[in-house]
């Protein structure tokens, strides 16, 4: 087993930032082991897929079979999904691949340019059109549940520019649809249709299936073996066996958030990446961390309104944007930075700076040592100022490391879900206003969403 990453927890704990941090008191085991346990109960129903994803190494060689094929023919490579269909592979794309892949050239790049159709938005929808060569087009269409609206609108509008460019047989060869194996809208259409589909094993939710075909194919497309990201993702089950904390990182970190949560006040969880290719990574654990623990319910029917508020932040950016407010407002956050301990680039300050007055302390140092500085002044920032923080540093961005992280950060998750006594695996809020929706768009079937919505009597237009 490789090393994948440095978790260092000390200054979330009292004896570093004071009564803000959670004493050991609060890592008290009892709650832990009640936590795994009640997790691995879940997981030998069947009821938790993720936990299996890194051993479907069937899942991942239909992935590189297909992939093969795509960079073989296409340019331009469309993902069309939103939510746990689009934030994972966007964030396991943006961290693995080259900062500005799609502007180089094709020889450079060595595969096809990769583009993420998430929001329902005609203006950036249209605007594609102008960029990619629809000729040498390949899509993936990706749905868990197979009918979500703004996947399936953009996946027709651009079937119909295939369909124009290419005829119909041949758009259908360039299609791939990932979703569920038996059932939703999208398995119908492959199945009438003969469009290639992968799987979405029936029990990995949306926002839980990054390392399924939804993530694996567009990494392979890009060139990245997605059994090195498997990997990854297999040695952290292989860290993370333990009910006991100190042998656990998953249950480790989940039990600490959920303490400083419910116990002192830090309702607002920031993951902040010291790293532009993990910005993206913090957006899919906003969703992950939001989605899932978010909750009106918990597993009982009791009303509870919990979880924490999770916050994407990067750094050195937002440390000119965000930071004052993390020390000095209200003491209501735990800060995650999430960096790494190695770069491709050095990229040093030319050292030459005589004559550049008061910069010239500059000269020689490295760009990613000035980031590298930059988030440990951050960190001890926060330490002094009493708000506590913490850092999870891979050892370099690679897929392996990736996959530990994204495996980790599930885990730790799912571990959350039973520490609130919520299920950290469905999301039935989203879906009211999904049906809603379905409703205003003459869906049949939603019609008792037809209840008037509560009256707008503050709207006015300026100027008066
Ligand atoms: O995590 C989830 O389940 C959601 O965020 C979904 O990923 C999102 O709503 C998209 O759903 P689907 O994959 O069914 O199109």
């Amino acid at each position: 087993m490789k090393n994948h990453f440095l978790l260092d927890l000390s200054y979330l704990f009292a004896r570093a930032v004071g009564p803000g941090g959670i004493a050991e008191a609060d890592l008290e085991t009892g709650a832990a082991r009640l936590a795994f346990d009640a997790f691995e109960a879940r997981r030998a129903k069947g009821e938790i897929g993720f936990v299996d994803l890194p051993r479907r190494r069937d899942l991942s060689a239909a992935c590189r079979e297909a992939a093969a094929e795509i960079r073989a023919e296409a340019t331009d490579f469309l993902h069309v999904g939103i939510g746990g269909s689009a934030l994972g592979p966007r964030a396991l794309v943006r961290a693995l691949t080259h900062p500005h892949a799609n502007l180089l050239d094709a020889q450079r790049r060595g595969n096809p340019r990769i583009f993420f159709l998430e929001n329902a938005d005609p203006e950036t929808l249209s605007g594609l059109r102008d960029v990619v060569d629809l000729s040498r087009t390949w899509i993936h269409v990706v749905s868990k549940s197979g009918g979500t609206v703004e996947t399936l609108a953009q996946w027709l509008i651009v079937r119909e520019w295939l369909v124009e460019a290419v005829g119909e047989k041949e758009a259908r060869r360039r299609t791939v649809f990932t979703t569920d194996p038996d059932r939703g809208a999208l398995r119908e259409v492959a199945r009438a249709e003969g469009i290639r589909a992968l799987d979405i094993p029936p029990n990995v939710g949306g926002r839980y299936s990054a390392l399924t075909p939804v993530g694996l194919l567009p990494l392979a497309v890009a060139g990245i073996d997605p059994d090195s990201v498997l990997n990854g993702a297999q040695d952290v089950m292989q860290m993370c066996t333990s009910p006991k904390i100190d042998e656990n990182p998953a249950l480790q970190l989940a039990c600490a958030l959920h303490a400083l949560d419910v116990h002192h006040g830090k309702h607002i969880h920031v993951l902040m990446a010291y790293a532009d290719a993990l910005a993206d990574t913090a957006e899919w654990f906003r969703q992950l961390w939001a989605e899932s623990l978010g909750k009106r319910y918990d597993r009982e029917g009791r009303e509870v309104f919990c979880g924490p508020t999770p916050v994407k932040a990067v750094g050195a950016i937002d440390q000119h944007s965000q930071l004052q407010l993390y020390l000095e407002g209200p003491p209501d956050k735990v800060i995650l930075l999430l960096g790494t301990r190695a770069r491709k680039h050095a990229l040093a300050i030319p050292r030459d700076t005589a004559g550049r007055g008061e910069m010239a302390y500059l000269g020689g140092h490295g760009l990613g040592e000035l980031l590298d500085v930059e988030q440990r002044a951050t960190e001890e920032a926060l330490a002094r100022s009493a708000r506590p923080c913490a850092s999870l540093e891979l050892d370099a961005v690679t897929p392996e490391s990736l996959g530990a992280l994204y495996q980790l950060l599930e885990l730790a998750t799912g571990y959350a879900g039973e520490l609130y006594g919520v299920n950290a695996f469905d999301q039935p809020a989203v879906e009211v206003g999904k049906r809603i929706a379905y409703h205003a768009l003459g869906r049949p079937g939603y019609a008792s969403e037809s209840s008037p919505p509560p009256p707008r009597d503050a709207r006015r237009r300026f100027p008066r």
